[in-house]
């Protein structure tokens, strides 16, 4: 069994939509993968009452309380590390998770450690993605689905979603439209991923 784990931050709508693909696409019974668990950084992450609503494990680990990033990372692979036992593999999914992981985490799921950007990579990497985009006046902007790797929103790219700029977009409504793209690719992302890892 392939254990989708994953991370947010905060609204959760990506992981919302995963979890909708999952179930509508019976991930289960055709990749062998099931979402085992929904984690947040913040206790307060929106996200977590749609997954608990939906039968879903949470967990929280607020990094508030930890001295430094590689602690906050130890804790966060223990927590995944049952997912990732007894021949079972985890998946750790990043959805709205905001913050920078260890380079040591990265490569313990190196090739099964995805993210999502709202920018079309490399353009815009970081934070303020939207802003940018429109100050730049780029006339297009999307979102892009990921393998982490050391390099903070770089590596290979699985999937990208394109929408236009519309003259009067703010930062809210073009993060809005790329949002509704970005609910599209990623569970798409993770299914090609899925048939890949098929073997595992
Ligand atoms: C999404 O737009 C995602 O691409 C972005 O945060 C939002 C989370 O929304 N991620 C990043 O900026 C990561 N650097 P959600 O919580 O509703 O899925």
């Amino acid at each position: 069994m392939i254990h989708i784990v994953i991370l947010i931050s905060g609204s959760g709508s990506n992981m919302a939509a995963i979890v909708r693909a999952a179930q509508q696409e019976q991930w289960e019974a055709r990749y062998h993968a099931r979402i085992a668990l929904v984690l947040s950084n913040r206790p307060d992450a929106k996200g977590l009452d749609f997954a608990r609503e939906h039968g879903i494990p949470t967990d929280v680990i607020d990094h508030r309380a930890f001295p430094s990033r590689e602690a906050f990372d130890a804790v966060l692979a223990q927590r995944i590390a049952p997912f990732d036992a007894d021949g079972h593999r985890a998946l750790v999914v990043l959805a709205g998770f905001m913050r920078i992981l260890s380079a040591w985490f990265v490569d313990r799921f190196a090739q099964r450690l995805l993210n999502i950007h709202p920018s079309l990579l490399p353009a815009f990497p970081g934070l303020h993605t939207h802003q940018r985009a429109i100050e730049a006046g780029c006339k297009f902007a999307g979102a892009t689905v990921h393998l982490v790797t050391a390099e903070l929103d770089h590596g290979p790219i699985l999937e990208q979603a394109v929408v236009p700029i519309l003259s009067g977009d703010t930062a809210e409504t073009l993060a809005a439209r790329v949002l509704s793209q970005e609910h599209l690719i990623y569970p798409r992302a993770i299914v090609r991923l899925l048939q890949s890892l098929g073997n595992l």
